[in-house]
Formats: structure tokens, C-alpha cells, sequence
């Protein structure tokens, strides 16, 4: 059997059935691909952490149908139904109170007091979750650290798997094809755990969208600086999961190095430009749209991380709307490598 599938009905029916059996599937959502498992079972869970190398310390996203999924999960807040009503199926993830009789695996909140939850948009998503009728935990599926995969292909080069081949007994049972993600850019984290709503990471639906239905811009959270246990949701072993990992420096990193703002460019680099950029070697969106940019910009940093390039310079790009985001991934790709967070943080 191959490893890659076109996301069919008949496709979808038996990643529904490997699922069940506490098997991982990876699945197009609208953002990025996922690397899905039943977020009941501590052996799926257990799968996705080992299969992406993600320390088991940063907690899962779980993807539901609607809102009344989620309220099986977790305590829906009316902010949250709000919100849900707004952007749900979307690009955005909200972090609540676990529900006191929830069935998700304590390993998938890292053993936290609160849970990420959304409902994807993408029809093989939506088409996954009603055949399998179970909470799938599915974090982005790129190996810890790397650039998000927005093609099927990506998630098989990612997690050095052989895209015709899908061994028998391994944890990942197949990749769903479902073509390129049209956002692709990772979901917005919105923290709804606190008194006041705060901004995790900058995502699919930009904070003017978000401020719009909360009548205010939400709080933004520092970068994450250092292992800080939280004592809210520390654990008995006094380690932590970490209050948001998405809020780590160095992320979503391709191997060369990445320049911003860049205004010209050495004779080995590479130059990510934008709206039409001269001498670009890739233009994100050379009409100058940021959606086709966001779409874009995964895939074209993948595209010049090899020879002949030994770095990757970017243009400057706006800074409003999903400029916000784009700004926000570019800055953790140049971050310090060595110097900064631990490799073990990312995910
Ligand atoms: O668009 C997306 O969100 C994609 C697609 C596949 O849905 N998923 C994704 O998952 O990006 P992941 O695991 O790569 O990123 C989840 C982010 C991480 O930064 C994680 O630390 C944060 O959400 N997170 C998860 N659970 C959390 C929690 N309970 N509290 C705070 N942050 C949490
Ligand atoms: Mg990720």
C-alpha cells in the first residue's frame, strides 16, 4: 500500500478505521497537514509525540466537528461560543478549561489544566472527523522544529518516510492527499483560560478579525523566555507543560538561515520577495495579495532551503493582517538557533 493517498471516500473510510484502532493518520486541514490520533487514547497520543519527536512537555491541538464536540472536552465559556460562532470551521484554536469528566489522554494537554481545541474548515478534515466520531489530537505534522507541511508530500519528506510505502505495524497508517492547505499558514492560538483573552500565536484569522468580535484587541504574550513552570498547571513531578510552546523564538525553522527586510542580496542567497520584489528568486505574491502569500510562504521557504543557496534572504512585508502572522513565522525562522531555546522546545 502506499504511504500517500488520494483523500477519497473510500480512502477516508479506512484512515477513519486506522484511527479507530489507535493508528495515526496525517490529514489536510485548511491551515497545515496534521498528524492525527484519537485523543482518547494514551497509545495514539503516545504515537504522535514519538513519530514527530515533539517533546511531551508542548500540548496537542484536538480537532472537533462544532462546538457541541467541544463542550464534551472542555468548558465553553460564552466568549467562546462567540468566537466559535464567528471563525468555527477556521483557522482558530481556543484554549479552555478542561471539562472535570473529559475523555481526552492526560499526555494530550501535556498534563495541563486546559486544552486547545478547533474545528477545521477543510472538507477531508470534516469528512475524517464524522467517519471516526472521535476527538483527534493533530498537531502540525512536520518533525519537531521544522517549517509546517502544506503538501502531502511534505509531511513523507519531513518524517523521512518513503511515500510508497506504508509498512505494516508502523504507527502512521497513510497521509491523506487533499492538495495544497489554502491557508498555510498554522491556526490562531486564542488563551480564553484567563480572565482576559490572550494571543498565543498569530495565525489563519488575523487579530483585527478577532478584535472585531471581541471589541478589543486581545492581550499579546510575551515570547516565551525560559523553562517556567507554570503552578497552575504544573504536574506532581513539579515539571510543567509550557504555557504556550508556540510562543518559542526559534520555530517553524528551515535548515539554511533566514535574513529579514532584506534590501539586497549576497551572490549565494536566495530572496523571498513580495509584490513583485526585483531580483526575487521566489515572489510570496507578486500581485502583492498576503492570503496568496500565506499560502505560499511554507512551501517557497522549503523550496529555497537547498543548494546553490546557503541562506535565505527575505523582503520586508506589511505588517497588518496576515502580515502579522507571516512577520511573526519569518522572525521565528531567523531566530537564533544555537543561542536561543532549546531544540527540544519546538514543535
Ligand atoms: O493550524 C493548526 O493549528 C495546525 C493544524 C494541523 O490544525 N496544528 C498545529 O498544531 O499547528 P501544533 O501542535 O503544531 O501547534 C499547537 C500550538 C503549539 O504552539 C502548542 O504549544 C499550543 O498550540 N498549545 C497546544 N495546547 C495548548 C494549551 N493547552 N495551552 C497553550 N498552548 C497550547
Ligand atoms: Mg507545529
Amino acid at each position: 500500500m502506499t504511504l500517500v493517498r488520494p483523500a477519497d471516500p473510500a480512502t477516508i473510510a479506512a484512515a477513519a478505521q486506522a484511527l479507530r484502532s489507535g493508528r495515526l493518520v496525517a490529514f489536510p486541514t485548511e491551515t497545515v497537514y496534521g498528524l492525527g490520533g484519537d485523543a482518547r487514547s494514551p497509545v495514539a497520543v503516545a504515537a504522535i509525540y514519538a513519530t514527530k519527536k515533539r517533546p511531551s512537555r508542548n500540548p496537542l491541538i484536538v480537532h472537533v466537528p462544532d462546538l457541541s464536540a467541544a463542550a464534551i472536552l472542555a468548558r465553553i465559556t460564552p466568549l467562546a461560543e462567540r468566537l466559535a460562532a464567528a471563525f468555527w470551521p477556521g483557522p482558530l484554536t481556543l484554549v479552555l478549561p478542561l471539562a472535570d469528566d473529559t475523555p481526552l489522554a492526560p499526555q494530550v494537554t501535556a498534563g495541563g489544566a486546559t486544552v486547545a481545541l478547533r474545528a477545521p474548515a477543510h472538507p477531508v478534515a470534516r469528512a475524517l472527523l464524522a467517519a471516526c466520531a472521535c476527538p483527534l489530537a493533530a498537531p502540525s505534522a512536520n518533525r519537531s522544529g521544522s517549517v509546517s507541511p502544506t503538501r502531502a508530500a511534505h509531511v513523507a519528506v519531513d518524517l523521512a518516510l518513503d511515500p510508497r510505502m506504508s509498512p505494516e505495524g508502523a504507527p502512521l497508517a497513510m497521509i491523506l492527499d487533499g492538495g495544497p492547505c489554502q491557508v498555510g499558514v498554522e491556526s490562531t492560538v486564542l488563551d480564553l483560560s484567563g480572565p482576559h483573552p490572550r494571543l498565543l500565536r498569530p495565525g489563519g484569522v488575523t487579530v483585527e478579525a478577532l478584535a472585531a468580535v471581541l471589541g478589543e484587541t486581545p492581550g499579546r504574550a510575551a515570547l516565551f523566555p525560559a523553562r517556567r513552570p507554570t503552578t497552575a498547571t504544573a504536574r506532581p513531578d513539579g515539571t510543567a507543560p509550557l504555557p504556550s510552546p508556540g510562543l518559542l523564538r526559534s520555530h517553524y525553522a528551515p535548515d539554511r538561515p533566514v535574513r529579514l527586510n532584506a534590501e539586497s542580496t549576497a551572490p549565494d542567497e536566495a530572496l523571498l520577495g513580495f509584490a513583485g520584489t526585483p531580483g526575487a528568486t521566489l515572489d510570496l505574491s507578486p500581485a502583492g495579495d498576503l492570503e496568496e502569500a500565506a499560502r505560499n510562504l511554507f512551501a517557497m521557504l522549503r523550496a529555497l532551503d537547498r543548494p546553490p543557496y546557503t541562506a535565505i534572504a527575505v523582503a520586508p512585508l506589511p505588517t497588518t493582517g496576515l502580515g502579522a502572522t507571516l512577520n511573526d513565522r519569518l522572525a521565528r525562522a531567523a531566530a537564533p538557533r544555537e543561542a536561543g531555546d532549546p531544540p527540544d522546545m519546538h514543535d
